[in-house]
C-alpha cells in the first residue's frame, strides 16, 4: 500500500510502515526511544512492535491505564514524570503504541515535554488509525469533558499496522466504524454505501477501507489544519456525540459507551436536525438511521437526560461568542458548518432517535 503525505509528514502502512520506522531511527540520531502504551497494548502489541524495529537505540516503556477515563492531565503528569526520570531529553524520540486515548495524550505529553519532542503514532485501533492519529490533534479531557485541553502539533509519521485489528474486540471495531461511517457521509456517499453493506465485506476489505477512509481525512486537513472552516466537517455528529458521551462518562449508573456508539447516535440526531432545518432529504435520513441502527445497538436516552445532555453543548470547541456551531448535512457529502439549533429542535431529535430504536428492536 503506498504511504499518503500530508504537509510535514507522512502515513505509512504494514510492511512501509516498520521500514520507513527503522529509516527514521537510523537517519535521525534520537537519543532515546520511548514507546508510551496502555495495559491493553502492551499485553497486545508491544512484543509485534519491539520485534519490527531493527536498531540499536536503548528504548524504555511507558505505561498508563486503559480506557478514556484515563485521558486526563494527571496521566500526562505520569507520563512528564516517567520521561524525566527515565534520562528523556529533547533528542528523544515518543512512540505512541495505542487506541486514542494513547495517541491524543502521548502527542500532547511529546508536544510539551521540553518544549516539544519529537513523536510517531503507531495507531492499535481501527478508530485511532482512521481518525485520531492523523491530523495533528493531540490532548486529554477535562473531567467528562472531551479534548479540553491540547495543541494541534504533528508527530514525525503515522504507522498503521493492520494486523493490530486481529486483537480488537468486536465492540472497539465497531467504535472506529462510525469515524469511517462519518467520512462518507461528509464526502463520498459511494464510500458510506460500501461500508454499511457490510454482510458483502471480508477482513480483506478492511486495509482499502481503512486507505480510503485516511485519504478523505488527509485531504481535509491538509487544507485546513487549524480547524477554521472546512476541518468542521470532521465534527459531524460530534457536536451532540460529544455531550451524549460526557454525559454517559459522568454516570456509571448509565451503560458504558464507546466514542464511536455516541457518535453514531449524533449522526442520526444531527441527520434528523439537517432534515428540519436544511431540507436534507426524508430518504437520505431513513436510510442514515437504518444503516446505523443495523450497526449500533440501541441506546436508553430519557427525557430527564435531555437538559443535561444539552447543558453540556457549551463546552464544545466549536462554540464561538457563546453560540453553539452545528455541522449539517445538506446532502451526504455536502455538509453545512456554523448552523445554529434551538434547544426544543434537539428535544425533537432525541425523541425521533428513541421512536426509531423502538421501531427497530
Ligand atoms: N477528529 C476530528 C479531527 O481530527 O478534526
Amino acid at each position: 500500500m503506498n504511504s499518503i503525505p500530508l504537509k510535514n509528514y507522512s502515513v505509512h502502512f504494514n510492511s512501509n510502515a516498520y521500514t520507513s520506522l527503522n529509516a527514521h531511527l537510523n537517519d535521525a540520531s534520537f537519543s532515546k526511544l520511548f514507546i508510551l502504551v496502555d495495559s491493553n497494548t502492551h499485553q497486545h502489541c508491544l512484543s509485534k512492535f519491539l520485534s519490527e524495529v531493527h536498531s540499536e537505540i536503548d528504548i524504555e516503556v511507558i505505561e498508563i491505564e486503559a480506557g478514556e477515563s484515563h485521558k486526563t492531565i494527571d496521566n500526562c503528569v505520569g507520563v512528564w514524570n516517567a520521561l524525566a526520570e527515565l534520562g528523556a531529553d529533547r533528542k528523544s524520540l515518543l512512540v505512541n503504541l495505542g487506541g486514542g486515548v494513547v495517541t491524543d495524550l502521548g502527542g500532547f505529553v511529546a508536544s510539551t515535554f521540553k518544549r516539544g519532542i519529537s513523536y510517531i503514532n503507531v495507531p492499535t485501533s481501527l478508530l485511532a488509525m482512521v481518525d485520531a492519529s492523523v491530523g495533528g490533534k493531540t490532548g486529554v479531557d477535562l473531567g467528562p469533558l472531551k479534548n479540553q485541553v491540547g495543541v494541534i502539533s504533528s508527530g514525525d509519521m503515522v504507522l498503521i499496522d493492520t494486523s493490530f485489528l486481529d486483537t480488537l474486540p468486536q465492540n472497539q471495531l465497531k467504535s472506529g466504524l462510525a469515524e469511517m461511517l462519518k467520512h462518507g457521509l461528509i464526502k463520498d456517499k459511494a464510500y458510506f454505501d460500501k461500508l454499511t453493506d457490510l454482510k458483502k465485506l471480508t477482513l480483506n476489505d478492511l486495509d482499502q477501507l481503512i486507505y480510503d477512509s485516511v485519504i478523505i481525512k488527509k485531504d481535509i486537513v491538509t487544507l485546513d489544519p487549524l480547524e477554521q472552516g472546512i476541518r468542521k466537517h470532521l465534527n459531524f455528529g460530534h457536536t451532540l456525540g460529544h455531550a451524549i458521551e460526557s454525559y454517559f462518562l459522568s454516570h456509571p449508573e448509565k451503560e458504558e459507551l464507546l466514542h464511536g456508539e455516541a457518535i453514531a447516535i449524533g449522526m442520526i440526531l444531527e441527520s434528523y436536525i439537517s432534515r428540519e432545518l436544511l431540507d436534507f432529504p426524508s430518504e437520505d435520513l431513513d436510510y442514515i438511521t437504518q444503516a446505523l441502527l443495523d450497526i449500533y445497538n440501541p441506546v436508553e436516552i430519557m427525557p430527564v437526560d435531555y437538559d443535561a445532555i444539552i447543558e453540556l453543548l457549551k463546552y464544545d470547541k466549536k462554540n464561538e461568542h457563546g453560540n453553539i456551531n452545528f455541522v449539517l448535512l445538506e446532502d451526504i457529502g455536502n455538509p453545512k458548518v456554523n448552523c445554529l439549533v434551538d434547544n426544543n429542535m434537539i428535544k425533537e431529535s432525541f425523541e425521533f432517535y428513541t421512536q426509531k430504536c423502538s421501531e427497530t428492536s
